[in-house]
């Protein structure tokens, strides 16, 4: 079912998007562009514009979450409402499956490209056919890194997703898990994913003073994103990881954190901390899934943090709906680099949902919202 707007997420969302219009919102590793907006950065894709019914390709990595499955329904939908033919395909984690997908769009003609990479740095020469092609590419959710072929992102900050993060960990400790020093583990996602290490960063920036202070304690001493990482965002990887983590080091401990970049990655979690026979952890998410929104509503699940599909991407087809009038992409300031060029972002803001705000920040949402009961 389609999701409505969050209320308060598309507030804030809005909000965050007028800062960055207005004054620049510098964090997030990406950096406050001194110019006055992105006219000239967007190059070949701004000039011309191209016909109100023309392809425009859709390249996602998988449908191994909910939010690609979002994305998929929507993009299909919204771009038919705007008039356009999409072209959707999703690449099952595989790189070369997603090179060919783009070769494709490129062949039938598409005027612009979304891209969500499977691995950030794996689409350069693709791309860069794509421009010679006089084709627009727009980068969402993930950024497209190591290539100038790429005209801007659209995503909810990655590092600002990861500080929310490791503050909820710290926040759930202390509401439920009494005075410290607590015991914790910490995951990270799919090394390819660009967004992965960023979600890891973020949260570190939080949860290192408190290492360092003696307040988290990580058992396993399993601290770097290489060790946190979870192969193609696999849950049953995570789970073993688990698995094994509270098998070596928690034989005679309890844990009482756990960072998690993703919902998925939650659920993998708790059951198998739950099948450890321990009790369970405060756990943090990512995407407000379904089945999280109700374990969170359950107290099992501690947190997520929501990112609406559909404000990605209606702010993804704005963007094309400009491109296709032959106007410059709406101005930015913040830009990330990439490896090779500053790339124009359009971000917005995420939110922590736990069982407290949960009503309230679904109040617009009403698929969610019916979960919590
Ligand atoms: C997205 C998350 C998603 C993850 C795994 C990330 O790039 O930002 O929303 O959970 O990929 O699919």
């Amino acid at each position: 079912m389609r999701n409505k707007t969050l209320g308060i997420v598309a507030a804030s969302a809005a909000a965050a998007l007028a800062l960055t219009a207005c004054s620049g919102g510098g964090r997030d590793g990406a950096s406050t562009n001194d110019q006055s907006g992105t006219e000239g950065q967007s190059g070949a894709a701004s000039a011309g514009g191209f016909d109100a019914n023309a392809t425009i390709g859709v390249a996602l990595p998988w449908l191994g979450t909910q939010n690609w499955k979002e994305a998929e329904q929507m993009f299909g939908d919204d771009l038919k409402a705007a008039g356009f033919t999409p072209l959707v395909q999703t690449a099952d984690q595989k790189v070369p499956q997603q090179q060919q997908q783009i070769e494709a769009m490129i062949e039938q003609g598409a005027k612009a490209i979304v891209v969500a990479p499977v691995d950030g740095t794996q689409l350069g020469s693709v791309l860069d056919k794509a421009k010679a092609a006089g084709v627009a590419i727009i980068g969402y959710d993930r950024l497209i890194e190591n290539t100038a072929s790429v005209d801007a992102v659209v995503q909810f900050g990655s590092i600002r997703t990861g500080e929310l993060q490791g503050q909820s960990l710290l926040d759930g400790l202390k509401a439920k898990k009494g005075n410290g020093p607590y015991n914790i583990e910490l995951f990270a996602g799919g090394p390819a994913d660009p967004n992965a290490p960023k979600f890891f960063e973020g949260a570190m920036k939080v949860l290192q003073p408190k290492i360092d202070d003696g307040t988290l304690t990580v058992v396993s001493g399993q601290t770097d994103f290489t060790q946190a990482a979870t192969p193609d965002w696999d849950n049953a990887k995570a789970q073993a990881r688990m698995d094994s983590l509270i098998s070596g080091f928690y034989a005679d401990k309890k844990i009482d954190g756990v960072l998690s970049p993703n919902d998925g990655i939650a659920r993998a979690i708790l059951t198998s901390v739950e099948q450890a026979g321990q009790e369970l952890p405060v756990v943090t998410g990512l995407d407000a899934e379904n089945e999280s929104v109700v374990s969170i509503w359950q107290g099992k699940q501690y947190s997520t943090v929501a990112k609406p599909t559909e404000d990605l991407v209606k702010q993804t087809i704005t963007l094309i709906q400009a491109l296709q009038k032959g106007e410059a992409l709406p101005a930015t300031d913040v830009t990330e680099n990439n490896g090779k060029i500053d790339v124009p972002i359009y971000q917005l803001d995420p939110v922590v949902v736990t069982k407290e705000n949960a009503k309230e920040v679904f109040a617009n949402d009403p698929s969610r919202l019916d979960l919590l009961k």
